[in-house]
């Protein structure tokens, strides 16, 4: 899409303040934390993911708390492109405007112990990176022709090397975050914010997939670290924050060392 086709979102009035944003990945863990999140903040939410029944309870306790609807559903699967374009100007429609875009859907099915499994390597490349691209592309050309906007995408630690155990997971996060660079120098001239959030270990149902843990930080943690940086408009942060340093270092280690780093695998 070269051009923007959708209704022009409210800049905000003294009698309309509420800021708007779309989570993609709602239901559950990360995305959930970050829906109280943002609500507690003032926004107004629109809430996506499959599993129609947690989003309808998530979305009926932040409209309790907040004695008013803040929170709307969209039950959606990543995988349906061609839905996104009408879905995205059916949420601008109900919500009256967008200030912020989360990408945040994504799994995590690691194959057994010395096997490769490309349905679900191929299933981990279309959820974690190529949602990320129907997403945030129609949302990239909308923000870019405002010359405003905020875009976040959850990638991971592991996209910053090749993994052994998990090339599925490790390489579709290394597209999303690379992905999300060059979105930010594109839009970042016209004004439009793009923040790439790498966490360590969340403790949330993904968690279940890992080999092993440790730093295992809360999605509330997560959350705010990340409603932080989309306040202070960071290019890349990592929560907790240590996973900075540590990928610095590893980054950093040449590949024929990194490969005989058996615990990293
Ligand atoms: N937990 C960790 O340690 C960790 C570490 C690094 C990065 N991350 C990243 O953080 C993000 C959030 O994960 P989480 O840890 O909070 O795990 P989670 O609780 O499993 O959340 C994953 C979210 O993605 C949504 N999702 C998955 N497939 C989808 C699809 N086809 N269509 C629409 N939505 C879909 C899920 O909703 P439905 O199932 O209802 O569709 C759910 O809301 C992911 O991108 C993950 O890769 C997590």
């Amino acid at each position: 899409m070269s051009k923007s086709t959708y209704p022009l979102p409210s800049r905000g009035t003294p009698l309309a303040p509420r800021r708007k944003a779309i989570l993609v990945g709602a239901s559950s863990g990360i995305g959930a934390a970050l829906a109280h999140k943002l609500t507690r903040q003032g926004y107004t939410v629109a809430l996506l993911a499959r599993r129609a029944d947690l989003l309808q309870a998530l979305a009926d306790e932040i409209n309790h708390q907040h004695n008013e609807q803040r929170a709307r559903i969209y039950v959606h699967d990543v995988l349906d492109h061609q839905a996104v374009p009408t879905l995205l100007n059916r949420i601008l429609t109900d919500l009256g405007g967008l200030d912020l875009v989360i990408y945040n859907a994504g799994v995590n099915l690691p194959p057994e112990k010395g096997s490769t499994n490309v349905e679900t390597d191929c299933q981990m490349a279309a959820v974690n990176y190529q949602g990320a691209l129907a997403w945030l592309n129609p949302v990239a050309t909308l923000f870019e022709s405002l010359g405003a906007g905020q875009i976040v995408g959850i990638s991971s630690v592991a996209g910053d090397r090749g993994r052994a155990g998990n090339p599925g997971y490790t390489s579709s996060k290394a597209a999303l975050s690379c992905y999300l660079e060059a979105l930010r120098n594109r839009l970042s001239s016209a004004g439009v914010h793009v923040l790439t959030v790498k966490p360590g270990f969340v403790d949330t149902e993904m968690l279940k997939a890992a080999k092993r843990a440790f730093w295992v930080i809360p999605p509330e943690k997560a959350a705010g670290d990340i409603y932080k940086a989309i306040q202070r408009r960071k290019q890349t942060i990592y929560t907790s924050a240590r996973w900075g340093l540590v990928m610095l270092i590893l980054r950093h280690i040449p590949s024929f060392v990194f490969r005989r780093l058996k615990f990293l695998a």
